[in-house]
């Protein structure tokens, strides 16, 4: 059985996505600092982590498998909660509310709600909490305020943590990510690419083999050859990482880099066999990067290439897996001592 299958018994593993879905958001937000509570799409609560248990003093079986606005809004509220929760889920957007506390808590709290849509007809929402009258009210907008710092926050634990389950995963994926990283990102802003650009390119770097996580250990570690069977496993994982953190609101932007990671210049690449400038700039400057780093870095069954030969052989590869221009640029920052090794 893979590597996803053996995670929890909770959970259908026969449905990959499912798993990994599972995977990942238990250990994301068991980490977080907010309460979280994920629903599905009929507002039945799928998932709730340690901190809002402890927030409402809820067992799971208070909460798990229910509608929450039956049993956290006050029945005079629900209506207009419902319809706050149908609006953001329908234009996909980042919505904020506030709602009496009901129940286990006292009346004169105020939750302010931050729900972000997740893809697979699932809402994340967070959970603050404030009181009338003793400036809380004050606090909570500026908590709505501080949304983006909250999201930037959630945003670094959820690398983080998809990071470091990577490395358990497959060690030396850390090393090699980070090695990835540092090239793609001295070579963005070498052309010049725009700051958010190197944003993206500085997660997707971190996060490019992600989809490896779904392969079998027997693949994933072999050290010899790779059948044909096993290759073609193996060539599924751009997408597989991609339909990951397509589960992520916040993550969306990384997914052309991440899937196209492995596009070849001449079109001989995978998934797609996209070739030339329909590949994403971001995911050919990755591209580079990624086969520098696998060409100087040392492997347990062998030492990595010098300097000079992995210059050798990307000259080789220009206008074949690699796109010509951009290589000579980073070649060139090779030569030139500008792609020092970091790590
Ligand atoms: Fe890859």
């Amino acid at each position: 059985m893979g590597r996803a299958g053996k995670r929890s018994d909770k959970i259908n593993v026969n449905d990959k996505n499912t798993v990994l879905w599972a995977l990942f958001f238990e250990k994301l937000l068991q980490n977080v600092t907010a309460s979280v509570m994920v629903t599905d799409d009929a507002g039945k609560v799928i998932f709730v982590n340690e901190n809002y248990l402890n927030f409402f003093r809820f067992d799971e079986k208070d909460i798990v498998g229910k509608s929450w606005i039956d049993v956290i809004i006050p029945q005079d509220q629900r209506p207009k909660v419902e319809k706050i929760f149908n609006d953001i889920k329908k234009r996909k957007m980042l919505g904020k509310f506030n709602t009496p506390v009901n129940g286990k808590k006292k009346t004169d709290d105020y939750l302010c709600w931050i729900a972000i849509p997740l893809e697979k007809k699932r809402t994340m929402l967070y959970t603050f909490i404030g009181k009338k009258g003793d400036g809380a009210d004050k606090r909570m907008v500026k908590v709505f305020d501080n949304t983006k710092v909250m999201l930037n926050t959630a945003y670094a634990e959820v690398v983080e943590t998809i990071f470091s389950a990577a490395e358990k995963s497959e060690p030396g994926t850390a090393k090699h990510a980070v090695r990835v990283m540092f090239f793609a990102v001295t070579l963005a802003k070498k052309l010049k690419i725009k700051k958010d650009g190197i944003e993206r390119l500085k997660v997707a770097s971190l996060l490019h083999d992600l989809g490896k996580l779904a392969l079998d250990d027997r693949i994933l570690l072999k050290k010899g050859k790779l059948d044909e069977e096993e290759f073609r496993e193996i060539k599924k994982h751009p997408i597989v990482g991609s339909e990951i953190v397509s589960l992520v609101y916040f993550l969306k932007d990384i997914i052309p880099i991440m899937a196209n990671h492995h596009e070849n210049y001449d079109g001989s690449g995978y998934p797609e066999g996209i070739k030339g400038a329909d590949i994403p700039l971001e995911a050919r400057v990755l591209g580079i990067a990624d086969i520098y780093e696998a060409l100087t870095a040392d492997r347990p069954y062998r030492r990595g290439f010098s300097r000079d030969d992995a210059v050798d052989i990307m000259n080789g590869e220009k206008g074949k897996k690699l796109d010509p221009k951009i290589t000579d640029i980073f070649l060139e920052m090779v030569r030139n001592g500008e792609i020092e090794e970091v790590v």
